[in-house]
């Protein structure tokens, strides 16, 4: 008896997988002991090493890596999938005095090996299964190449186009991110990190990266706290309520406190009032950063500031190690302290099954490349979650879905480019597998010689921005030959074409970290290019890539049709031969309002309300305008075209709730056209008064459903009380009884409306 006990304790100790699963009291007391037993026996130094995440690369050549593993400096490893090396490491951690294995790390962000969409074009599918297959695939591939955590999903809400990273992110609306970062984090991890597919997520950037003040990439954010509560914070809360055993902190200050050395953020509201008990991972070189910040005066007072706030795990840094013995030693901070942050990553890697089976990601017998090549199941998903990410912004005169024996003139610096088509963040995808728009035409059509290709005009004329994008190694294209030859080129192309198809848009490097713009139009070669395009007559397809909002009135007046594609990844040419054709009919919708100017940004759906709304009458004067242009965006939130249409008319259970009632809010939907297609039923609801103004509409739910011609269909929503609550006048999360109003859409601003009251 006492053997088969004994038989148990020792599987439980080593597995880690009942305890990810459903810890009871008598498996976290077996964690806790084989944890405390382990801390009593590691030096401060050793301590300092497992909060460390460290890449190889310049100084840090792989033999001097592995050296410091081997002494027990380093706990992780990131930005490396050459999966001999990998095992080289775990061998070397194994031979280190406490035989604590590492974990390995990689920027997962939307797809591994097979890329997916950019995360802003993931977002537009609305689709919770194909966010699930994006996170999924991406799951298993980095798992099956020696990865076991991610520094994704980015959930940071993003309304200022001008951000590069807003293509990283799922946009401007805290119920959509939510939902898609949710969704990420159950995917990926799965119900058990021990699960050899499980992939620690990391939800970033904690917090408000992606309200850095005017777009500029590492700037400051500064922002109520009731706003924070209501909107930024909620996504990586929602995360975080799904499981996710890692957050990384933002690079960016806080009201006035950098996040790194944030102990409101990262330990009041983090640790005490969400109970995140997983590991809490600086970004890449924040903490020696903060004495740019001006919050520590030296690289030891950085440390001090950074333990002290939260941070556990500290990312390509130094001074970790350098320092927290030292100043254990002077008292300037407890060796609890440190160990606390210690446990953290143990129990992280206990959980993960690493104690008893450090090799539980690395199979040397795996060739990466031949399971990438071969992998067509992915690649077919990769292409679903594509064409599924598009949004047809225009389609006057039906002038899509084409013919498939149509002369084609494909035109555009981006309509071959297999670099660009994958997007940024896409470090292990490779380029020269990835199918461009004008390969992906070919394949569809029955004889590819009625397709022809004319590069037409660079994407920009600025040599300077060519500098900036090919700093490390030539990514965009710049043709010599000069402007007007090139657009000649394109003009005869297209003159003997029946239809022209123009790809213009931004570099993937345009939209990346570190990639902020303050002008948000196509570059004047590219207009011009349109321009002469559109001279021609021939009717005009514009084909936008691109990982950010932009603005686009003049190519939406010229176009005769237009398709929003982002970076659609591997298999993008194919997903967008598709919509073309018809062969599948789009239903993406924006996640995030595409402004006609810079100037009015921040432009978004969920805007409080004035005391002076804007009026039409007398030039709108003396509401809220401005006076050279709408307040509205040009293709609002919520918004995407079909080649059918559809009509929607909705009704409410009843007209009043009471505080454990809940309203059912029944659409019906109903394909009025002559084409199968998919429709996003979207549901917004407005508090229409309280204690504090609440936003004019928020969006609360959203459901797809697919249609034949001619028919019709339901979808369902229930309103519950929980829904309806805010943070009121006294910062407490409430529901307040009075008027809600319920819009039913098929984007933002649908004005069809229904209401009912919550009952006192
Ligand atoms: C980015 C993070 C990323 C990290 C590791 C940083 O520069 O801000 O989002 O996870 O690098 O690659």
């Amino acid at each position: 008896m006492m053997k088969k006990v004994a038989i148990y304790l020792f599987f439980l100790i080593f597995s880690g997988h009942l305890f990810a699963q459903e810890p009871n009291s008598e498996v976290k007391e077996i964690k806790k002991v084989f944890i405390d037993n382990l801390l009593s026996k590691m030096t401060l130094q050793e301590k300092a090493g497992q909060l460390r995440l460290i890449s190889v690369g310049g100084d840090l050549t792989l033999d001097k890596v592995l050296d410091k593993i081997e002494a027990g400096e380093i706990g992780g490893i990131f930005n490396t999938v050459v999966e001999p090396d990998l095992s080289q490491m775990q061998e070397r951690a194994l031979k280190s005095r406490n035989k604590i294995p590492l974990f390995f790390g990689f920027d997962i962000i939307h797809g591994h090996r097979t890329i997916f969409p950019i995360n802003l074009g993931i977002a537009s599918t609305w689709d919770r299964s194909a966010i699930a297959k994006a996170a999924e695939v991406s799951a298993d591939e980095a798992t099956s190449d020696g990865l076991n955590i991610t520094w994704a999903p980015m959930v940071d809400i993003t309304r200022d186009p001008r951000w590069g990273r807003v293509s990283e992110g799922f946009g401007e609306d805290p119920y959509l991110t939510s939902e898609a970062g949710r969704i990420f984090v159950e995917k990926m991890q799965k119900q058990s990190l021990a699960d050899k597919k499980s992939l620690v997520t990391s939800v970033k950037h904690f917090a408000l990266y992606g309200a850095v003040e005017a777009g500029r990439e590492y700037n400051s954010t500064d922002m109520s706290e009731r706003k924070m509560f209501q909107e930024y914070l909620v996504p990586y809360k929602a995360a975080i309520d799904a499981g996710s055993r890692a957050v990384m902190v933002s690079l960016v200050s806080v009201n006035g406190i950098p996040a790194t050395g944030n102990h409101w953020l990262l330990t009041e509201v983090l640790r005490n009032q969400w109970h995140f008990d997983g590991v809490v991972v600086s970004d890449h070189g924040a903490i020696r950063e903060l004495i740019n910040h001006g919050v520590a005066s030296d690289p030891k007072d950085a440390v001090r500031v950074a333990i002290k706030a939260g941070i556990d795990i500290s990312m390509n840094d130094e001074y970790f190690l350098q320092f927290l013995p030292e100043l254990v030693e002077e008292g300037a901070i407890t060796e609890d302290e440190i160990n606390q942050a210690c446990r953290h990553v143990l129990e992280l890697k206990y959980d993960m099954g690493l104690f008893s089976d450090p090799n539980r990601n690395l199979d040397p017998k795996l060739d990466i490349d031949t399971m990438f090549a071969d992998n067509r199941l992915h690649r077919e998903e990769a292409r679903d979650v594509a064409r599924r990410s598009i949004v047809l912004l225009k389609n006057e005169n039906e002038i899509l879905p084409l013919a498939k024996n149509k002369k084609i003139a494909v035109i555009g610096p981006l309509a071959d480019s297999k670099r660009d088509i994958l997007g940024s963040w896409s470090g292990a995808g490779r380029a020269n597998l990835a199918v461009t728009p004008l390969e992906g035409i070919k394949n569809a059509v029955k004889n590819p010689e009625s397709i022809s290709y004319a590069f037409g005009a660079n994407l920009s004329d600025d040599k300077n921005l060519y500098r900036f994008l090919n700093l490390y190694g030539e990514t965009t294209k710049f043709d010599n030959r000069p402007a007007d030859k090139m657009i000649a080129e394109a003009m005869k192309i297209a003159k003997k074409a029946d239809i022209v198809i123009a790809f213009v848009g931004e570099a993937e490097g345009m939209a990346h970290e570190s990639s902020s713009r303050t002008e948000l139009s196509l570059q004047a070669t590219q207009k011009q290019l349109i321009k002469a395009m559109k001279k021609t007559g021939k009717p005009l397809v514009i084909v936008l890539m691109n990982g950010r909002p932009l603005t686009l009135s003049e190519e939406y007046a010229q176009a005769d049709a237009m398709l929003e594609t982002w970076f659609l990844g591997t298999e993008g040419g194919n997903a967008i031969a598709d919509v073309l054709f018809g062969d599948y009919n789009p239903s993406g919708k924006l996640p995030m309002s595409f402004p006609y100017n810079v100037g009015q940004i921040p432009v978004y759906y969920s805007h409080l309300n004035t005391g002076r709304p804007r009026g039409t009458e007398n030039m709108g004067k003396y509401t809220t305008s401005y006076f050279d242009s709408p307040n509205e965006p040009l293709f609002p939130f919520g918004f995407g075209l079909s080649y059918t249409n559809f009509a929607m008319d909705f009704s409410l259970s009843s007209t009043k709730m009471n505080r454990d009632g809940e309203i059912i809010v029944t659409v019906n939907v109903e394909n009025t056209g002559n084409r199968e297609g998919m429709q996003t039923v979207q549901l917004y609801l407005q508090d229409v008064t309280a204690s504090v103004s609440r936003p004019v509409k928020e969006l609360i739910g959203f459901d797809n459903i697919t249609l034949k011609p001619h028919t019709k269909g339901q979808v369902k929503f229930v309103i519950k009380y929980d829904m309806l609550k805010f943070w009121n006048n006294k910062m407490q999360y409430v529901a307040e009884p009075g008027k809600f109003n319920v819009y039913i859409g098929s984007d933002s601003t649908t004005q069809d409306k229904q209401t009912f009251t919550l009952l006192d």
